[in-house]
């Protein structure tokens, strides 16, 4: 059976243009902004680390990008990844989040361009960040519960990132974090981790499965375990980063992948 594209190259471009003549989400126009640290060494929760974490001097050059993917800029999600993105922070790595916006974000058209390109056709935020991948060590992918999956914001933008630009994730380690009121959370957590495991990215632990509950940051800022589950996902992924950087400063390398062999089931 072959694998033709369900749109065909003409209509994608053309698609493309108008998305792009409207794009309002370019790079350069998002909000992108670094993540803010206390100068008292207090997390967003209000909790302060032990001394001997605050005063490490283990500043390190490496940076994770979160992703807000919730039509709320400073919602929940938001207030999760604020207290990763805080334990990384103490714990040397640089941060930025980045809010997706609350206009609709195109999902996948299946063209297939973007095998021949690495870029998607829909020249937008995906393509912005697709560009910026090498700059990061680290990604951290945030998402409120919606129908007990991961929003509609976060799920296409994640679909055409991963299926232009899935290569150059490889060996960067990876995590989601998802907020909710009730229920939903583990099974819209599974869905986000799977963009990890299909690109040879490490996932980053925590104590407990990376979700908050609550519908409004003071709610989630009270899941004291939430909370402390976000802390130490960003410990722990400080810790992994490092980790896979004095591993290559001893010599070893990163994994020479076989090309990939795609099969189907159809034969
Ligand atoms: C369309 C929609 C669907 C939702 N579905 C769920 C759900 O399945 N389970 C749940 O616990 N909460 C659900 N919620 C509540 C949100 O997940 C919850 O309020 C979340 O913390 C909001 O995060 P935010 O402020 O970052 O957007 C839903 C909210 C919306 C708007």
């Amino acid at each position: 059976m072959s694998n033709s594209p369900k749109i065909s190259r003409r209509s994608a471009l053309k698609y493309a243009g108008a998305a792009a003549f409207g794009a309002a989400a370019t790079y350069a126009g998002m909000k992108l902004f670094p993540q803010r640290e206390s100068s008292d060494g207090a997390s967003p929760s209000g909790t302060r680390e032990p001394q001997h974490v605050r005063n490490s001097k283990n500043k390190t050059d490496m940076k994770v990008l979160l992703v807000n993917g919730s039509p709320h800029k400073t919602g929940c999600t938001f207030t999760a990844l604020s207290e990763v993105a805080s334990a990384l922070e103490k714990n040397g790595v640089k941060t930025e989040i980045l809010w997706l916006g609350s206009e609709p974000v195109s999902g996948c058209l299946g063209c297939g361009i973007c095998r021949s390109t690495g870029l998607c056709v829909l020249n937008d935020s995906v393509n912005a960040v697709a560009e910026k991948v090498s700059e990061f060590d680290g990604f951290v992918f945030g998402s409120p519960v919606h129908y007990a999956a991961a929003s509609g914001f976060i799920t296409p933008f994640l679909d055409r990132l991963f299926y232009s630009a899935g290569k150059r994730f490889a060996c960067k380690p990876g995590a989601a974090v998802v907020s909710c009121r009730r229920a939903g959370s583990t099974a819209a957590l599974e869905q986000l981790n799977k963009y990890f495991t299909i690109c040879n990215m490490p996932v980053a632990p925590s104590q407990y499965w990376n979700m908050v509950h609550g519908n409004s940051p003071d709610e989630v800022r009270k899941d004291l375990e939430g909370m402390q589950t976000m802390r130490t996902l960003g410990q722990n992924m400080a810790w992994l980063l490092k980790c896979i950087a004095a591993g290559k400063a001893a010599g070893v390398d990163l994994p020479a992948y076989e090309a990939r062999v795609a099969t189907n089931f159809i034969r």
